[in-house]
């Protein structure tokens, strides 16, 4: 397959061979992007299969393949359940989410999501919510602020970040991912600034986007649109997704504690499959820098 220059697919073949149980199954790709693995899984799926794709960036719809069996829903994957009913859909074979960013929107500087470049303050993936990164940059409380940089980018220097942001903007408003760079690489203390500003980028993202909130209910949506036997595969690149998902798989809640029927039975609807989480391989890693902190989770609908 020619990779896509929008997004190259991350764990492919071992995607697409998790995520396929029955090839007239009925399938969703929660997260569309450049459409790397809906292609594949269309190129195995039997004539009568229906793949419901999601994505909230309506660039992703430049992407569309022409294949009657294929539906893209511009829509937050959070709405799955309300969307799939409206088309008649109860169950599902088989569902995949492809976490976070594509490289079309982090390569795309004029988002705001890259730590290369200059660009203004957005980072939102769909253009048409009110909250950007500027509004947290310049309007959250301190406190908000510490919030964030210590929950969502796990960096040492949460608390100076915070104050160096509040005491910047009491000068004039942060309107540009430069700026923030600047002000970021003021308190830094790792070796590795890049690392540093990653994470930071990261936890604004994940705030403007509200990701976790987002992957919460894919999650829950999904453990009751399956079908006994159908797969949920999931692929994090961070440790904060990676934890809902490893917690939901084998709880069904997110504390990660398995809860007993009267009868000592788990009170869970999936079982994640032994040996997981899956990383790529030192050829694919090679190949492609970008899915190095992939990590895949597959789960079954009891
Ligand atoms: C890593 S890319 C997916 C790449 C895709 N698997 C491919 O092969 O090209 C993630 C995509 O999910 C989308 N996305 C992230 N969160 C979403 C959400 N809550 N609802 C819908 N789409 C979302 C992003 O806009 C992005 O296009």
């Amino acid at each position: 397959m020619m990779p896509s220059p929008y997004h190259v697919p991350v764990m492919l073949r071992e995607c697409i061979e998790a995520w396929v149980t029955d090839e007239n199954g009925v399938y969703v790709d929660a997260t569309f992007g450049g459409g790397g693995h809906s292609r594949e899984v269309l190129s195995i799926l039997g004539k009568s299969a229906r793949l419901i794709a999601f994505d909230r960036d309506p660039a992703a719809a430049e992407n569309v393949p022409d294949d009657p069996r294929f539906r893209l829903i511009q829509a937050n994957f959070s709405l799955i359940s309300n969307h799939l009913r409206f088309l008649g859909i109860e169950h599902i074979d088989g569902l995949l989410a492809d976490l976070g960013v594509s490289s079309h929107q982090l390569d795309n500087t004029e988002r705001g999501f890259s730590i290369r470049g200059d660009a203004p303050l957005d980072m939102r993936m769909d253009r048409s919510i009110k909250l950007k990164a500027s509004t947290v940059v310049n309007s959250y409380s301190r406190e908000q602020l510490e919030q964030l940089f210590r929950n969502y980018a796990e960096i040492r220097e949460w608390r100076a970040l915070a104050a160096a942001i509040v005491a910047e903007r009491q000068q004039k408003a942060i309107k540009r991912t430069a700026e923030l760079i600047r002000i970021g690489e003021g308190v830094c203390r790792d070796p590795k600034r890049n690392r540093f500003m990653a994470k930071v980028f990261q936890a604004i993202r994940i705030e403007v986007n509200a990701e976790l909130e987002a992957l919460k209910e894919l999650l829950q949506q999904a453990a009751a649109l399956l079908k006994p036997g159908g797969r949920l595969v999931v692929m994090s690149y961070h440790s904060l997704e990676d934890r809902l998902v490893k917690n939901f798989m084998r709880s069904g809640n997110f504390s990660g504690q398995i809860e007993k029927d009267f009868f000592g039975k788990p009170l869970r609807s999936l079982k994640p499959l032994p040996g997981m989480p899956i990383s790529p391989s030192e050829e694919e890693l090679k190949e492609n820098s970008r899915s190095r902190s992939a990590k895949l989770r597959i789960a079954i609908r009891e």
